[in-house]
């Protein structure tokens, strides 16, 4: 333990000073202590509000440092943590897509996924050897045709999934409060429409990660011009269930238009320019967004009706 304390303190002092080397070096060494695949790591606060220091897992944790040594954080090899987690861009549409994954029982899931994307996908899942169970849509999209309906027929366990209060085809329709097993993870279902009727937000509450979709964006939201969009639903949505998350949760985007890939809850409570705003004010921002219509609409919204097996049109 003492070793442990002097490798996070040479972490945290390192940080400060911008020596990144160092900074690498000492994680490394703190890593390879954790005996216990399941032990945890503690990193720097995401708030000036949250605790001083909030666990998370190694897995995560080499992720975020993987730029700065790449050859101690493989991503080929074992994750140390039971949870391995990616982050992907669909570069074309600049939506991203997540895969989650259970290392103990090889049982993953994977969030918006993009049919251009598919094979991308499925040949990460099939490297890291992931049984897909589940392809999640947090709703039904107007920017790109979804691949959950692709990736069921290369996976042959994979269900889509999406919320029941769309049109959309899919093999398991979810509502608010429903809970998606992968493994021994739990990812809840949170309703936040506004954006569209059927939008829904996906919660895996012990690592504290919030998938947001189009509900919530870094520093913005989604439009509500179009698929029932209502702006007082999506304030609601904000505001009720994903603002009352701790102000640590790492809120993870639908999109990021600027290069952002991910927030915390305490940042967009405070900077999002927005959401922070009155709801009269808030309203008054997205009835004059002015916004052209989405180029791919009607190619997207017809293919997803149909889970984007689009031979079945
Ligand atoms: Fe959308």
């Amino acid at each position: 333990m003492a070793m442990k304390c002097v490798l996070m303190n040479s972490f945290i002092k390192n940080l400060a000073l911008k020596n990144h080397d160092k900074c690498a070096a000492a994680i490394t060494r703190f890593i390879s202590t954790q005996k216990s695949a399941s032990s945890k790591l503690f990193f720097l606060p995401a708030s000036p509000s949250a605790k001083l220091l909030q666990p998370t897992t190694t897995a995560l944790t080499a992720t975020r440092f993987q730029k700065m040594d790449s050859k101690n954080f493989s991503t080929s090899g074992p994750q140390p943590s039971n949870l391995t987690f990616r982050q992907l861009l669909d570069y074309a549409t600049f939506t991203y897509t997540y895969i989650l994954g259970d290392n103990a029982s090889k049982k993953a899931i994977i969030i918006d996924p993009v049919l251009e994307r598919v094979e991308r996908d499925a040949k990460l899942l099939k490297e890291l050897q992931f049984d897909l169970i589940y392809a999640l849509n947090t709703h039904m999209h107007a920017d790109h045709i979804t691949g959950s309906g692709e990736l069921g027929r290369i996976f042959q366990n994979c269900k889509s999934v999406i919320s029941k209060h769309t049109s959309a085809q899919a093999q398991k329709y979810i509502d608010d409060g429903d809970v998606i097993e992968f493994g021994k993870f739990k990812l809840e279902c949170l309703s936040t429409p506004g954006h569209t009727d059927g939008c829904v937000s996906y919660l895996l509450r012990d690592h504290g990660l919030v998938f947001t979709g189009d509900a919530l964006f870094v520093r913005g939201c989604g439009r509500t011009d179009f698929q029932q969009g209502i702006p007082q639903l999506l304030y609601n949505s904000v505001h009720k269930k994903l603002f009352s998350l701790p102000d640590h949760f790492l809120i993870y985007p639908g999109h990021d238009y600027n290069g952002n890939m991910s927030s915390t809850v305490w940042e967009e409570k405070t900077y999002n320019p927005r959401l922070t705003k009155p709801f009269e004010e808030f309203k008054k921002i997205m009835d004059n967004l002015n916004l052209p219509k989405p180029k791919l609409i009607d190619v997207a919204v017809p293919g997803n009706m149909v889970d984007g097996l689009l031979d079945k049109k």
